[in-house]
C-alpha cells in the first residue's frame, strides 16, 4: 500500500452535517415543451420525489446551504446564484479555489429574464434579448442539455448575481440541463442554481450519488439520488461573444455538433488548447489549469497514434506495461481500463503478470458509452479496488473523443504514452 493512501486529507476536520440521500424518480418529472421558454412548473407524479424537491428547494431558496444533485452530465453541488454566503459554502465543501467560476443553472429563458436580468413580461419578440443573437441557434436546438454560454455580466444596479460566481470575470457562464430532477429543484427554487461538479476539488467527476457521498460526506446537508448521470462528462462551455468563437471546455456536445447546428458564426470556431497556456497565465477557463479528475493512483495514459492492427498494439503495451511497473516499488494491484486494441488481452502474455493482481475493464465500445463510463470507472479501481496503478487506453479526438481524453489527461498529468 502506498503512503498517498494513508495522507488522504482529513475529512474529520469540518464535518458539518448528518448528510441526508434522498431518492428520486426522474422519470416521474414532466416538463411541458414550451416550460423552457415561459417556465411553466413540472408535473411531478411520485409523491416522495415531489416532497425530497421540495426540501431541497427549500434549502437553496430560503438557506445559505448547498444540495447536491444529478444532472444529466454529472452531479451538481448547488447553491443560490443570488447569494453569497451559498456559493462562499460551495467553494468550502468542494475545497475549490475562488477564481474559478461557476456556472449558473436555471431552468427557463423566463427564470433568466426574471431572476437574472430583473425583466419581467418579455413576449415572443424580445423573450432572447438578453442573449446575443450568435447563440440563437444552439440554444434553439440544444437547450436543455450540457451546452453552456458565456454572457456578459448584467450591471450591479439591476442584477443580484453574486459576482463571486464569477470570479471577477466580464462574462458568467449559464446552462438549462435536460435533467428532470436537475431542471425540476430549479424550477421549484425559483433560484438560478451555482453549481460545479460535487467532487472535491482535484477528483473525478461525480456519475453516481455514492460518488458525491465518498467526497463530500458531512460536508453538506443533502444529497438527491436520481441514480447514473447519462452523459457522463460535463457540458461543453462556449464562448460565443468573441469572434471567431471558442469551443473552451469539450463536453456533452462534440465540437462537431456545436459548428454542424451553430450557424455559419460557428464555422470556424476554435478550440482552447492548453497545452500552449502558461502556470501562471490568466485563461479563458480558469478551471482548466487546475488539477482535475486526479485518482490516487498513479495514471498512465496510453494516447492513440498511428493505426496499428491489435496484435501489434498488444505487443507494444507489453513493452509500456513492463517499463512503467518496473518504475514503482511494492506494486500489487493494477487496473487496465481498455477500448478498442486491448479488449480480450491476455494477462498471461504481460511479464511478471503472476506477480500482481491486474485487473481488466473495458470502458465500452463507442464514444458514447465510454464518455458514460470514464468517471466512474476511474474512481471504482480507485475507491473501491483501490489499485496503485491505472492504464488507460485512449481514443481518437473526434467526436466525444475530444473530451474524453481531455479529462484523461488531466487525470494522467504528464504520465501520457504514445500508442
Ligand atoms: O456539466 C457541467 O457543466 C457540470 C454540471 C454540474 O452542470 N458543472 C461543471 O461545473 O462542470 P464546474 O464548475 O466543474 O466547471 C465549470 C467550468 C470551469 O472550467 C470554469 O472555469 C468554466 O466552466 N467557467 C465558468 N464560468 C466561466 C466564465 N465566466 N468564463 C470562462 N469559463 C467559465
Ligand atoms: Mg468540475
Amino acid at each position: 500500500m502506498f503512503i498517498r493512501r494513508l495522507i488522504r486529507p482529513n475529512m474529520s476536520s469540518s464535518l458539518r452535517f448528518h448528510t441526508k440521500v434522498l431518492q428520486v424518480k426522474p422519470e416521474s418529472i414532466t416538463f411541458s415543451p414550451n416550460s423552457i421558454w415561459d417556465g411553466s412548473l413540472p408535473v411531478i407524479s411520485d409523491p416522495e420525489t415531489k416532497q425530497a424537491l421540495l426540501e431541497a428547494a427549500h434549502i437553496i431558496r430560503d438557506t445559505d446551504e448547498t444540495v447536491a444533485f444529478p444532472t444529466e452530465t454529472v452531479y451538481g453541488l448547488g447553491g443560490s446564484s443570488l447569494n453569497d454566503q451559498s456559493v462562499i459554502n460551495i467553494y468550502k465543501a468542494k475545497n475549490r479555489p475562488s477564481d474559478n467560476p461557476l456556472i449558473s443553472h436555471i431552468s427557463s429563458i423566463d427564470q433568466l429574464n426574471r431572476k437574472i436580468y430583473s425583466e419581467t413580461g418579455l413576449g415572443p419578440s424580445d423573450i432572447l434579448k438578453n442573449i446575443p443573437e450568435s447563440y440563437h441557434k444552439l440554444i434553439e436546438k440544444l437547450w436543455p442539455g450540457p451546452l453552456t454560454i458565456l454572457l456578459p455580466v448584467p450591471p450591479a444596479s439591476t442584477s443580484t448575481l453574486s459576482k463571486l460566481t464569477t470570479a471577477d470575470q466580464p462574462t458568467f457562464a449559464v446552462r438549462i440541463p435536460s435533467d428532470p430532477v436537475a431542471r425540476a429543484l430549479i424550477a421549484l427554487s425559483d433560484t438560478p442554481i451555482a453549481a460545479p461538479s460535487a467532487n472535491a476539488s482535484t477528483r473525478p467527476s461525480p456519475t453516481l450519488a455514492s460518488h458525491v457521498y465518498h467526497d463530500l460526506q458531512g460536508k453538506i446537508p443533502l444529497i438527491l439520488d436520481g441514480g447514473a448521470c447519462k452523459v457522463g462528462v460535463e457540458s461543453t462551455v462556449v464562448d460565443g461573444l468573441c469572434s471567431p468563437p471558442l469551443l473552451l471546455r469539450p463536453g456533452g456536445f462534440t465540437y462537431e455538433d456545436i459548428v454542424n447546428i451553430g450557424g455559419s458564426f460557428w464555422k470556424d470556431c476554435k478550440v482552447e488548447n492548453m497545452k500552449t497556456i502558461k502556470a501562471n497565465e490568466k485563461v479563458r477557463t480558469p478551471g482548466m489549469k487546475y488539477k482535475h479528475y486526479a485518482p490516487s493512483a498513479k495514471v498512465v495514459l496510453l494516447e492513440p497514434s498511428k493505426d496499428d492492427g491489435k496484435l501489434e498494439k498488444q505487443s507494444h503495451f507489453k513493452d509500456i506495461f513492463r517499463r512503467e511497473t518496473a518504475q514503482i516499488p511494492n506494486l500489487q494491484k493494477i487496473a487496465i481500463l481498455t477500448t478498442k486494441y486491448l479488449d480480450g488481452i491476455s494477462l498471461s502474455s504481460l511479464d511478471d503478470s503472476h506477480l500482481y493482481n491486474i485487473l481488466v475493464k473495458t470502458l465500452g465500445q463507442n464514444g458514447e458509452e465510454i464518455q458514460a463510463n470514464l468517471f466512474a470507472a476511474l474512481r471504482h479501481v480507485d475507491e473501491e479496488d483501490k489499485v496503485d496503478l491505472i492504464f488507460v487506453e485512449g481514443i481518437p479526438e473526434e467526436d466525444e473523443g475530444l473530451a474524453v481524453m481531455n479529462r484523461l489527461r488531466k487525470a494522467a498529468a504528464n504520465n501520457c504514452i504514445d500508442f
